[in-house]
């Protein structure tokens, strides 16, 4: 089970020292893997804090380059280098805020990997293509175009985008029906098994109905993710989910 805290632009050095003191006597459990995506100037601060506790760190996108004249980006490398683990790509802010289309994604994804990060590519659709029935089949299209050849170590992440941040989730069947779907194709196009996270409006009121559903492997969480009490519910929600169904 994994628990991904993506905080976007948000929480500052003197946030982030709180948050991590709260961390400091909390019984982390060895069945869970858990990550930290901070804005990317504290990468190294978080890291350093953290590097106690089972927590990794993560950039919150990277460049298709590993170095040169890319004026604002940042290199998996640069991010590797600060100890970074992990890697959000794709997410649909870049998408629809920094014009991200699905071959640039593909292209910083597999740059990521060559550079030893782990992905998490992140795939949604919007109310549009959802309302109309044609979710599955716009899921289908990003992952045909956006799943790079070397995809080990990775993960997916389905984030409907229409249920981001709007406190909206999709029904228990859409989520399974959708997670189902996404293995399959990714196993149609590599030949590989892959861990399927849900995100969009996670919250401590709805983990333990979402992490109960088949196929959903973790979740990513934004919003919830940003007061250390509700981070921590989070994951003991996902804790006491595993002791129960072992
Ligand atoms: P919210 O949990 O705030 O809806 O954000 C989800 C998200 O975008 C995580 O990457």
């Amino acid at each position: 089970m994994f628990i991904a805290a993506n905080w976007k632009m948000n929480l500052d050095k003197k946030s982030i020292l709180e948050f991590t003191k709260s961390l400091q006597n909390f019984k982390f459990s060895n069945q869970i893997n858990t990550c930290i995506f901070p804005p990317m100037t504290y990468t190294d601060y978080l890291y350093n804090l953290t590097n106690n506790l089972p927590i990794s760190i993560g950039g919150q996108n990277c460049h298709f380059e590993s170095f040169g004249a890319f004026t604002g980006e940042v290199s998996a490398n640069f991010l590797k280098d600060t100890g970074c683990e992990y890697v959000l790509i794709g997410h649909s802010e870049r998408r629809t805020l920094n014009n991200e289309n699905n071959a640039e994604i593909k292209s910083r994804a597999e740059t990521a990997i060559n550079s030893s990060l782990k992905v998490i590519l992140c795939v949604g659709e919007n109310l549009t293509d959802r309302e109309e029935g044609k979710a599955l089949e716009q899921i289908e299209k990003q992952l045909n175009d956006c799943l790079p050849y070397n995809f080990n170590n990775s993960f997916i992440a389905y984030e409907p985008i229409w249920s981001i941040g709007t406190g909206k989730i999709p029904s228990a069947f859409e989520i399974q029906e959708m997670h189902t779907h996404i293995k399959k194709i990714v196993y149609r196009i590599l030949n590989k098994n892959i861990n399927v996270l849900y995100g969009g409006s996670v919250n401590v009121e709805n983990i333990n109905s979402i992490i109960e559903i088949n196929n959903v492997d973790g979740v990513l969480v934004g919003g919830a993710s940003l007061k250390a009490k509700d981070f921590l519910a989070i994951y003991s929600a996902a804790v006491k989910h595993l002791n129960i169904s072992s």
